[in-house]
């Protein structure tokens, strides 16, 4: 093992990493990503403030946007066994190195996952410009381990930023704050002037990236260990950013709040108010790893964006390409089947608001102002038990408990056909008459009209409901 693998190892058990890795979503095990104060002490920086009285214009397009692709592209792909294979492998900085000599994507690639995020009705990019690893995908004047001057001897984060654009996608930057690379990666924990010539190289990159690709949409940091956002200098990295490029979003990994939460792997909603975006992955891994065969189903996805727009979020969905940059079949399989969807449905997620609703097992919901969208992720059919009970009839029905407005109209969103509905007392609505077989794939969607803001309190109905006497009289 070389010292530098040494030191990274070390440094890994300082932040108390060591033998603890849940590979599937490292950062979140090592706590390393949870949203920090910018101070601690909730103090709010003239920095903070500007950056606040603009957010709302800033974020408009990317609550609009809901859905956006994730991209996690670098030397990792070559060896095709996750990104974290260099530290989870404890890989020889030397050996791992020679991987920039062997990586030769095809030119262009990026055109090729433009327009796969466009079919699938992704509104922006995320690229990876350098992972963990320390490899910089674009041209950089402050070190060798760059695209431009190894194996693929190109810029390939101008390419990604070119092919965003022409298909009209907003474009966003992954940037890794964490170096398992540069030799001062992990000393400058321990080491000032380690510190301080790596907050320079950091920053200086950082840079780099806001001022050599015209206007860039988000940038999205990422592990900020092994410093504090004192040490990374991260309201002046910050500063930095928006004055170089003033419009842009910034996410909460460089230890700042920023602009807005990324919870990892799962999805969570942040209090009213604040923005946040899940991050996912297609199978368990970021990068391409040739063996990961967990994918993913178009329902899933469908499922967990409609999850995403009721609390309010965006959906950010990772593709891992190839080390030639192709795009793993079974990613296009499934992102294309979401956009097919998306493209009948979209309304019930783009445009839609926060709402307030329950986690029900068969159905799910979004609303845009007092149109209730019913997402129904497992088509009912005719229950034997509809023989017996008049309130499964007639026809196949959909029904829903709790929901605390009144109904004027309902229809199927795919086909705009109208469908009778009932709404009695307490709380409960029927949506009547519907197909045996469910009339759209991976869910179907009702559109609902009511007469004030939908919201779905099943305890509001458990309350009100007529108890009888418990048997069958
Ligand atoms: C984690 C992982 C990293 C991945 C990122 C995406 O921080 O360390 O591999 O890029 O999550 O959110």
């Amino acid at each position: 093992m070389t010292i530098d693998a040494i030191s990274r190892r070390s440094f890994l058990k300082q932040v108390g990493a060591a033998g603890a890795l849940a590979y599937s979503s490292h950062a979140e095990a090592l706590n390393l990503t949870a949203p920090q104060s910018a101070t601690g002490s909730g103090a709010v920086s003239a920095a903070d403030a500007t950056q606040a009285a603009t957010r709302a214009q800033r974020m408009a397009w990317w609550h609009a946007a809901k859905f956006g692709m994730f991209i996690h592209w670098g030397l990792y792909s070559v060896l095709g066994q996750h990104e974290w294979a260099m530290e989870a492998e404890g890989i020889p900085i030397p050996q791992y190195e020679l991987m920039a000599k062997h990586f030769n994507p095809k030119p262009n690639a990026a055109r090729d996952w433009a327009r796969l995020a466009k079919r699938a009705g992704q509104k922006y990019m995320v690229m990876t410009t350098k992972h963990h690893e320390g490899f910089c995908m674009f041209d950089t004047k402050l070190t060798d381990y760059c695209a431009p001057k190894q194996g693929p001897g190109r810029d390939l984060v101008r390419e990604y930023v070119e092919a965003a654009r022409a298909e009209g996608l907003r474009v966003g930057f992954y940037y890794s704050l964490m170096d398992w690379h540069h030799p001062d990666g992990a000393k400058c924990k321990t080491d000032e002037a380690a510190r301080k010539r790596f907050v320079a190289y950091t920053h200086g990159l950082i840079r780099e990236l806001m001022t050599n690709y015209g206007k860039i949409d988000v940038l999205w940091y990422d592990v900020d260990a092994p410093l504090t956002p004192e040490e990374w200098e991260s309201e002046r990295m910050n500063q930095m950013v928006f004055e170089l490029q003033p419009e842009i979003i910034v996410n909460n990994r460089n230890g700042l709040d920023g602009d807005f939460s990324t919870p990892e792997q799962h999805i969570e909603a942040s209090k009213e108010g604040r923005a946040w975006e899940t991050c996912m992955t297609l199978n368990d891994s970021w990068g391409y790893n040739r063996g990961d065969d967990s994918w993913k189903t178009p329902k899933e996805i469908v499922s967990n964006l409609a999850t995403c727009a009721a609390g309010g979020g965006n959906y950010l969905l990772n593709i891992g390409p190839k080390p030639d940059g192709s795009v793993p079949q079974e990613s296009v399989d499934v992102l294309e089947k979401v956009g097919a969807w998306l493209d009948t449905n979209g309304k019930a997620i783009y445009l839609t608001d926060r709402g307030s609703f329950p986690a029900a097992p068969n159905t799910q919901f979004t609303r845009r102002g007092n149109t209730l969208y019913v997402h129904q992720k497992y088509w009912p059919g005719v229950t034997p038990a509809a023989q017996w009970l008049s309130f499964f009839q007639p026809g196949v029905v959909v029904a829903i408990g709790g929901l605390k407005a009144k109904v004027t109209s309902a229809r199927l969103l795919k086909s705009g056909q109208s469908v009778a509905f009932t709404q009695n007392e307490p709380l409960t609505l029927r949506l009547t008459g519907l197909p045996v077989d469910a009339p759209d794939s991976p869910m179907t969607v009702l559109e609902l009209e009511c007469d004030s803001e939908p919201t779905i309190d099943a305890w509001e109905m458990v309350s009100k409901w007529p108890r009888y006497k418990v048997g069958i009289g």
